[in-house]
């Protein structure tokens, strides 16, 4: 192996940059030329790659998002554009490809890989649903972002005895909702996996100011069928009878923008080491994620044609905890 390449694709996550310097670093010292390729498949597609040395990776360990610019691809997603890549990489002499992303952009790696291109892929979203690694880069600063809202939410709503949404990410996953409101001590979540019936969720409210608390806060993913906007829409059009007055914040991208923590750079750091890692041993077609403590592989076949499952114990502790 002597040129690999590495991108970042989908929704961007902080700690994207500490895998790009991982990978990076560890490539350049097994004496391999790395290069990086701008806007993700995008990038792969025009050809819009540069070779990368140490120290064009100085100093972005502690920044969010990527300094190599992220897509979601469209044109990627069909087998012209595929064919395109694969052409531009074997224009450049590149021999494999590192793909830090989530679940789309690891369904574009499998695809190259099903190409006979060596790919190998790095976990890497806020949304904590990709099948084959525990947790993903991203997901711990995205959590404590949510949770710095969330507290300063508390502070206002308990001032004034007032009830807020707090909607945050997750398009198709609950993860980021329910550890938020676990760890933020919410009163209430409401995520793409279980159906909500609003009315429930006002009795919920009710019987919470029952018990003496002076708030009720509701964590709600953006992908739940009642989201916050929904939600707050019902509230109102029945608010003689459920008597409550609540307040909407979205946090939205404000959750991806942050500087990742020191999990998430460590968590990236080890992945993308990883990622060169296996390539070295002539391994690839694989996914790179955290697993029992330990950096391990995953055949991205497996990784794609899985979901990861909500551990759904945590959302009746999520119920428990708010008694
Ligand atoms: O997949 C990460 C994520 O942040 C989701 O939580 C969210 O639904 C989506 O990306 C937003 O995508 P975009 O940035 O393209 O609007």
């Amino acid at each position: 192996m002597k040129r690999i390449a590495v991108l970042t694709s989908g929704g961007d996550a902080p700690g994207m940059n500490a895998a790009i310097r991982a990978v990076v670093r560890t490539g350049l010292y097994k004496g391999w030329k790395v290069f990086g390729v701008h806007h993700g498949y995008a990038g792969l597609i025009s050809g819009d790659m540069e070779q990368l040395e140490a120290r064009d990776v100085s100093g972005i360990i502690q920044q969010g998002g990527t300094v190599l610019g992220s897509a979601r691809c469209l044109e990627f997603e069909t087998e012209d554009g595929r064919w395109k890549a694969l052409r531009e990489l074997n224009q450049h002499g590149i021999e494999a490809l590192v793909v830090i992303g989530g679940n789309g952009s690891q369904s574009g790696a499998y695809a190259l890989s099903q190409m006979d291109f060596p790919v190998v892929g790095v976990a890497s979203t806020i949304d904590n649903d990709l099948y084959g690694s525990e947790i993903t880069i991203g997901v711990d600063t995205a959590l404590n972002i949510a949770l710095e809202a969330i507290d300063r939410l508390k502070v206002t709503a308990s001032s004034h005895q007032r009830a807020f949404l707090i909607e945050v990410m997750g398009r198709k996953c609950g993860y980021l909702a329910l550890m938020s409101a676990i760890a933020g001590g919410a009163e209430a979540v409401v995520i793409p996996e279980v159906e909500t019936d609003p009315e429930a969720l006002a009795t919920e409210l009710r019987d919470s100011y029952k018990r003496g608390k002076s708030h009720a806060l509701i964590v709600v993913a953006e992908g739940a069928t009642y989201n916050a906007e929904a939600l707050l829409r019902y509230f109102q059009e029945h608010r003689e009878r459920l008597g409550f007055d609540l307040r909407a914040t979205t946090l939205g991208h404000v959750q991806r923008g942050g500087a990742p923590g020191a999990f998430d750079r460590l968590l990236a750091t080890r992945l993308g080491a990883g990622a060169t890692e296996h390539l070295a041993q002539g391994e690839y077609g694989i996914l790179m994620g955290l697993n029992k403590g330990e950096i391990t592989p995953t055949p991205l076949a497996e990784a794609v044609a899985n979901k990861k499952p909500l551990d759904m114990r945590l959302l009746e502790l999520a119920h428990v905890l708010a008694k």
